[in-house]
């Protein structure tokens, strides 16, 4: 049997799959997702719209994203009804643990565009609702006349969102729904491989996405810049974090060798919040963190390239449109359930199982 050499950095190279969903060019910092650059995706798409891309392959015609919102508009509605029979999902002190349980009870419709419609309506509802829960405070029913993105900020706070913030969650949502072979990906794909259905994919997804070098950096990068405190501070206090030995949340990446074009997309939403009033404190900070994280991290790794990556401005936007920190990964996974679904459909039709190999070192028999 021919294998490639066991390598101890991740499966860096490996080539998993073919698709045809998204590129990742990591040299260039390039994304491109079915054909469409993900900087243009962010300014002028809806997620409603990306969601059609994903799933059938083109951009919806007006009526067809029109019923692409009324089907998500029903499925956030079923999750709502079956709140009640969720048990003590939604009381885990953790946002992605009680994602995981919650979307665990769905059940599959036995039709992959079905349940891929039933799952993303389902995430911001149970997001939503864990938050409300926490918060001791009345759950919100979803409102069938809004898009997904107004809808989910209006079952967060109970009141219509104003149409920046809108603007700036849709943005983001169109911004990280699929990113190459990432690890959660891959986690779906291979639960798809086996026949399972994409309930279980996405249950698996959500558990790899979970971790902080996946999703889980945009709350510690919040909190960073929170330490950090003033711009002037930013230099010693990312030198502490370096030399005790821990990495800089937001900076650096598997694939990227420049900064993540993800990075400056959402730079740009967030500037247009800016403009309405909002983040403004916070993207000077972010700025100026970054610059000197960059700078650091350059002196200390050369020949590694650490750039800014998506989760940096992630954490300003999502803060600046309204989402609590502790939803940060749940809402990440609100838009990256929309490409996991799009590959669990690309797996199943290879209809191959994917099984890698292992080389043995344990003790001889
Ligand atoms: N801060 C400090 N050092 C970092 C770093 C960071 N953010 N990212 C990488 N490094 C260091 C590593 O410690 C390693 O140093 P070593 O060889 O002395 O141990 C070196 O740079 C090489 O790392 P690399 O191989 O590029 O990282 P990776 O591919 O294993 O990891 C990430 C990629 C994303 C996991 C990593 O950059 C990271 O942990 N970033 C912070 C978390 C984050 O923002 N995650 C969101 C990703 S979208």
């Amino acid at each position: 049997m021919t294998t490639r050499p066991p390598t101890a950095s991740g499966l860096d190279d490996v080539v998993a799959a073919e698709t045809a969903l998204s590129d990742v060019d990591g040299q260039a910092g390039r994304l491109v997702i079915r054909g469409h650059r993900v900087e243009d995706l962010v300014s002028s798409a809806t997620f409603e719209e990306v969601c059609g891309l994903m799933w059938q392959g083109a951009m919806p015609a007006p009526a067809e994203r029109e019923g692409l919102r009324t089907a998500l508009a029903g499925a956030r509605d079923h999750a709502f009804g079956l709140i009640p029979s969720l048990g003590a999902a939604l009381e885990a002190t953790d946002a992605m643990e009680a994602l995981r349980a919650a979307v665990a009870h769905l059940r599959t419709t036995g039709n992959l565009h079905d349940d891929a419609v039933l799952l993303t309506g389902a995430i911001p509802v149970f997001a939503a609702a864990w938050h409300r829960a926490r918060e001791a405070r009345e759950l919100v029913p979803p409102d069938a006349s809004l898009t997904q993105a107004a809808d989910f900020l209006h079952m967060l706070s109970g009141t219509a969102a104003p149409p920046a913030r809108v603007a700036g969650l849709d943005a983001y949502l169109c911004c990280v729904v699929d990113h190459g072979m990432n690890a959660s990906t891959f986690v779906a794909r291979a639960v798809a491989s086996t026949g399972s259905d994409p309930v279980s994919a996405i249950v698996a997804a959500i558990g790899a996405l979970k971790g902080p070098l996946h999703g889980g950096a945009p709350g510690p990068v919040l909190d960073m810049l929170d330490a950090i405190g003033r711009p002037e501070r930013a230099r010693a206090w990312l030198e502490g974090e370096l030399a005790a030995g821990r990495r800089i949340m937001g900076m650096g990446h598997r694939i990227y060798r420049v900064r993540d074009p993800r990075a400056a997309a959402l730079e740009r939403a967030a500037s247009a919040l800016e403009r309405s009033g909002a983040a403004t404190e916070r993207l000077l900070m972010a700025r100026s963190v970054e610059r000197e994280a960059e700078r650091l991290l350059a002196e200390r790794h050369p020949e590694r390239h650490l750039k800014t990556n998506v989760e940096f401005y992630t954490a300003v936007l999502l803060e600046a449109v309204g989402v609590p920190r502790t939803l940060f990964s749940t809402t990440f996974a609100a838009s990256r359930v929309v490409g996991w679904c799009a590959h669990v459909e690309e797996q199943r039709r290879v209809g191959r199982l994917i099984r890698p190999a292992s080389r043995y070192v344990g003790p001889a028999a």
